[in-house]
């Protein structure tokens, strides 16, 4: 191969990184998506031209590699620790003590930098080459998660200096706005939402599929070097320079202090200025600078002596934890809730407050009598953030979820992968009332009028059982009812009758099949036409949809492929709920079935009727760019459509790549 091509694929790569590094880095980007994507395409085209070139840390390895089995252990060449807290200024003090009777005189300098809210990662660069990523695990021991380290685009595969060995320290974070991103998406498809950033954080760097993890656009900030050969640091600050001189994020915002009223001074500005950044943190950590310092001081088994943290007071109001319940979902899911005494948050009161799962329980050590922190999430649902330790009384006991469900006594599985523990009993009455509040509400049939307190006397009263028990309502049984009259017994059943005329994706949808949300709901809809259709497809033909994987299609055969399934859909139609729709074509047939598009900045035709000729194609036009998105056409002057695109690794099309497409699939322009 000649030396020209090896120069280029060089050059393209220095100048990826060098962009990358801009955009994910420093957050000024030179170039535009479309010009990136240009580059690495091009990078692309080469290496697969001439695979002998491909190196691991080609900007191009990011995609991420084949799902792997396990996450095999790997041993820390030196344990990863934990911090010791403290928690005002007196306790700083108390730290800085220590540390003055453990050296005999004033250590020459601190460093105070900010307490990310993430999970902590190991990087090992062998001859300049990211080898290996390895989580904290029990901090002797941790997982290799190399694969979904190399998606991280703020850490670099390859450090300018080809020095032999360099480990570096930092923090997995899921920046805010991402996180909210994520749980909309997985609101949409059915999935159970994460409690917090770092809870998906945690959760995604340990994920088995590579491109999975890509696609949560994890972040990461470097926060210390503790290996190190071929070159030498005689400062923790060196190190930070270093870091990122070398191009990684560096905890932002780090700082020099002299004296520990200078700490002070960066715990105060950084607390006022905590809402405003882009990513949670839970507190600041103060650092001896002099590494020789630090050496001398040395660590307990748990902490290192020579850094602690300051925790800021969680956000929200203190109240008491009078006991805690467990919820079964409609999905079986497992949810403790603690019953708190009543507090005016945010202008309402609140008197329970969700604990996620067992995870966050055991993570937060919340106890029946705590005194705990109770906020609203960015969802405004209210959440216990953490436990005074102060406020707990003697005698209390951890928290133990219940192995058996609370409503029905079956014992309860946790399924491989996942943090929720479930109900597996589909009979289980729980189960059924929140499948009944989902069916009839608006994310389901939407039949207004039959809120959860009536759906709640209707079962009560043995008048309803399955969702198809809702058509055999009849007006004057309703209007005998304690509290309702003829008025109202009239609209329920009328709205009920006219929910039979409503589109098959929303039955779909309504029945609270695992994973099944609007978006598949949608496509299996148009697909199969018939919820019979769709009940009788083997998993083969269900991931034959563009958009169905095997985890939904799986989940789909599951709920329909038992006698209790077959039984809803012949139920359903025999009370005339059974929404058809006109199924389209096979993906074979339609040359753009499958794909969908969304269209963003002014193209040389006006955009629906481009819109009009990828839909003739088959094809559908969304506003939306998200996961499932095929192609971003971009025109002119395209906006933010474009960078949401671009976050989420989705294709982007100019107009002559648009056609060049359309010719291909013989769709004509
Ligand atoms: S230094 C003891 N610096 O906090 C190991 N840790 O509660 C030295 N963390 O496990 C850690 N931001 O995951 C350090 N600027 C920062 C940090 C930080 C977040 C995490 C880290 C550690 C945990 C301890």
């Amino acid at each position: 191969m000649s030396d020209a091509v090896r120069a280029r694929v060089e050059a393209l790569r220095r100048e990826i990184r060098r962009h990358e590094h801009l955009y994910y880095v420093v957050a000024k980007p030179e170039i535009g998506d479309l010009e990136f994507d240009r580059l690495l395409r091009e990078l692309r085209a080469l290496e697969e031209a001439h695979p002998d070139l491909v190196t691991r840390d080609s900007p191009t390895q990011r995609v991420g590699g084949a799902p792997v089995a396990d996450l095999p252990q790997v041993r820390h060449a030196a344990p990863m620790l934990s911090l010791d807290n403290s928690y005002n200024e007196g306790e700083l003090e108390e730290w800085l003590g220590r540390v003055r009777r453990g050296l005999g005189r004033e250590p020459s300098g601190l460093v105070a930098e900010l307490k990310i809210d993430g999970v902590s990662l190991s990087l090992t660069y062998e001859r300049g080459v990211l080898a290996r990523a390895v989580t904290r695990g029990n901090g002797e021991v941790g997982e290799d998660v190399t694969g979904n380290a190399r998606t991280v685009r703020s850490l670099p595969l390859a450090l300018p200096d080809a020095l032999p060995l360099v480990e570096v320290r930092g923090e997995v974070y899921l920046p805010r706005e991402v996180f909210k991103g994520l749980n909309r998406a997985r609101k949409e498809e059915g999935e159970d939402p994460f409690a917090n950033p770092r809870n998906a954080a945690a959760g995604s760097i340990r994920l088995l599929d590579p491109r999975e993890c890509g696609r949560r656009r994890l972040a990461f900030f470097a926060y210390q070097v503790p290996r190190w050969e071929g070159t030498s640091f005689a400062r923790h600050s060196e190190a930070l320079e270093r870091l990122a001189a070398w191009g990684f994020a560096v905890n932002p915002g780090w700082r020099r202090c002299a004296t520990m009223a200078e700490v002070h001074g960066f715990i105060a500005e950084w607390g006022a200025r905590r809402a405003d950044l882009p990513f949670d943190i839970d507190g600041a950590v103060v650092k001896l600078d002099d590494l020789e310092e630090q050496r001398l001081v040395g660590a307990t088994a748990k902490f290192p002596r020579w850094a602690v943290a300051y925790k800021y007071p969680p956000p929200g109001e203190r109240t008491r934890v009078r006991g805690i319940v467990v919820q079964v979902g409609r999905t079986g899911a497992l949810t403790p809730v603690a019953e708190l005494e009543p507090v005016l948050l945010a202008g309402s009161t609140v008197a329970r407050a969700t604990l996620h799962n067992a995870d966050e329980v055991a993570r937060l050590d919340v106890r029946v009598g705590d005194v705990v922190w109770v906020a609203k999430g960015g969802d405004v649902i209210p959440k216990v953030v953490a436990v005074d330790p102060e406020g707990r009384g003697p005698g209390s006991e951890p928290f133990r979820m219940p192995e058996r469900c609370p409503a029905c006594a079956t014992p309860v599985v946790r399924e491989e992968g996942e943090v929720a523990l479930r109900c597996p009993n589909r009979e289980c009455p729980a189960v059924r009332r929140q499948r009944l509040f989902h069916f009839v509400a608006r994310a389901g049939m939407d039949i207004e009028g039959l809120g959860k307190r009536l759906v709640e006397q209707l079962l009560n009263e043995g008048l309803v059982g399955d969702p198809a028990s809702l058509w055999d309502l009849d007006r004057e049984r309703l209007a005998a009812l304690p509290h309702w009259g003829e008025t109202s017994a009239e609209n329920v059943v009328n709205e009920i009758a006219a929910a039979r005329t409503r589109p098959l994706w929303r039955l779909l949808a309504a029945l609270g099949i695992r994973h099944v949300g609007e978006r598949a709901a949608k496509v299996l809809a148009s697909r199969f036409g018939s919820l019979a259709a769709i009940a009788g497809a083997a998993a083969g033909e269900l991931e034959q949809v563009e958009g169905i994987g095997p985890v939904i299609a799986a989940s789909v055969v599951a709920f329909f492929g038992d006698e209790e399934g077959a039984a809803l859909v012949r139920r359903l139609r025999e009370r005339g709920v059974d929404p058809h729709e006109e199924a389209a074509p096979a993906a074979a047939r339609a040359p753009l079935a499958g794909l969908t598009f969304v269209l963003t900045g002014s193209l040389s035709r006006p955009r629906e009727d481009v819109a009009a000729m990828l839909e003739g194609g088959g094809a559908r036009v969304t506003d939306a760019v998200s996961r499932r998105t095929s192609y971003v056409v971009a025109g002119e002057d395209a906006g933010s459509k474009l960078a949401r695109a671009r976050d989420l690794s989705v294709p982007v099309l100019d107009e002559v790549e648009l056609r060049r497409l359309l010719a291909e699939k013989g769709v004509e322009w």
